[in-house]
């Protein structure tokens, strides 16, 4: 068992909201400053298609509050309409968000453009994007199964709609808003449980509630003036380290600047409930998000964990992996239910769990929403090699329970990890006492 010690100021700024910053800076007329812009793949992979679709975008290091270097980006467009047809495929890499969200953009654009993945994107499911998209008027293509590559023909004349998301898929709400932008009139997007929001705080967008649905109002061809943007730190990576803290005993953790917005940090409720120690410090507002710092000291008592509320499930859709491996290890025990949506992420994230904590001894059974684990039947005494399936979260989830329990675990492929956290490992070892 080991234990760990120390303050956390170089956690990966939020994926989520560097993706979205990047993409609003390209639709806004002027000069956007992102500061402390994620160096994960999937945030270069963003950058990578705007570059390729003509609009201009400059990276630098520069000194970040906490000494260390931050990335600060600066993204030159002239509105709405500034993208120009791209030479070949867009590669989007392992980055689903890249490829559904920016396929709201190019519905909007008056030429043909195709996204392509790297083997985990393209067996990802797109007909949730294409569905909308043609409802507003843009042509979309998919393979037969309903996967990438996508082919988008977009159009000058997309018209506002009203949508109702099928699954709580922050991804489909950010596409619908962003190709809304572009349209003649008004959209409204409906949602039955509520996905992180950032869109809509980041957008400035009117939000209300209609017959206990949560509405979303989006002006169609409004021109969006460019402003700064200052990125947080990421809870999802949070989520290990803090995960780390608890499977060390004895251990403490400051984590500073982190992200604390409700629909992103229900794991810290959770764990909460089940007796972690974990405390909020510093709590404030950052461009619209709450953020705070975070103390985590590791503790011998926690209750195992039982997730099955679908409005906490989709606030924690992230952290799943992290949440079930942390469970099973503390506890020999975890339930998770209503999260069929964990099967269509980086990997089958049910079926990764199941299939790696079967490996290390663990009893587990699936579900097609879910999956339980009821005990350990033995711990192995040569090492085990879980299998990544090209999923960063997999990877890291399986080496926080290797490194704190000093389990004999060899990861399949570790350089994923770099996919959301570039300095997962180094961070690891720092904080080894
Ligand atoms: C994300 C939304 C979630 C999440 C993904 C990032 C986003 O996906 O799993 O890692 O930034 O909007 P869905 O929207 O498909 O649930």
């Amino acid at each position: 068992m080991s234990v760990f010690k120390g303050e956390v100021t170089s956690l990966p700024p939020d994926k989520s909201i560097s993706h979205r910053a990047a993409l609003i800076a390209a639709l806004s007329e002027g000069e956007t400053e992102i500061m402390n812009f994620s160096a994960g793949f999937d945030n270069q992979s963003t950058l990578g298609v705007l570059a390729a679709c003509g609009i201009p975008v400059r990276q630098e290091e520069v000194p970040g509050p906490w000494g260390a270097p931050v990335r600060r980006v600066v993204v030159s467009s002239r509105g709405l309409w500034s993208f120009t047809p791209p030479e070949g495929a867009l590669q989007c890499n392992n980055s689903g968000s890249t490829m559904r969200m920016f396929s709201g953009i190019l519905a909007g654009q008056p030429f043909q453009s195709k996204l392509v993945g790297d083997a985990s994107l393209m067996k990802r499911p797109m007909r949730r994007i294409a569905d909308p998209l043609r409802q507003m008027g843009a042509g979309v293509s998919l393979s037969p199964s309903g996967t990438a590559p996508v082919v988008i023909d977009g159009t000058r004349e997309l018209k506002a709609i009203e949508y109702r998301l099928p699954v709580p898929s922050a991804q489909v709400k950010s596409l619908v808003a962003f190709a809304a932008l572009h349209a003649e009139g008004e959209t409204r997007i409906y949602e039955p449980l509520l996905s992180r929001d950032h869109t809509e705080l980041m957008l400035g967008l009117e939000s209300g509630v209609e017959n206990g649905e949560r509405v979303i109002v989006i002006p169609g061809r409004r021109p969006i003036a460019a402003r700064p943007f200052q990125i947080p730190a990421d809870p999802s990576a949070a989520c290990f380290i803090v995960s780390l803290g608890l499977l060390g005993r004895g251990s403490e953790i400051m984590i500073r600047d982190v992200c604390l917005n409700p629909t992103r940090a229900a794991f810290i409720d959770i764990l909460v409930r089940a007796g972690a120690a974990i405390t909020i410090e510093n709590r404030r507002t950052v461009g619209g998000e709450p953020i705070g710092d975070i103390l985590v000291c590791g503790s011998a008592v926690m209750e195992p964990l039982s997730i099955s509320d679908p409005q906490e499930v989709a606030w924690v859709i992230d952290e799943l992996p992290m949440l079930g491996v942390l469970s099973a290890f503390m506890t020999e025990r975890f339930e998770l239910s209503g999260a069929a949506e964990l099967r269509t992420k980086e990997s089958d994230r049910i079926e990764a769990l199941a299939v790696n904590l079967e490996r290390l001894g663990f009893l587990c059974r699936q579900e097609p929403d879910g999956l339980s684990v009821t005990g350990r039947r033995l711990r192995p005494a040569e090492p085990v090699v879980v299998e990544c399936f090209d999923d960063h979260r997999i990877a890291m989830s399986f080496a926080v329970a290797a490194r704190a329990c000093g389990e004999p675990i060899e990861l399949s492929d570790s350089h994923v990890a770099g996919v959301s956290f570039p300095n997962f490992f180094e961070l690891l070892e720092s904080l080894e006492v």
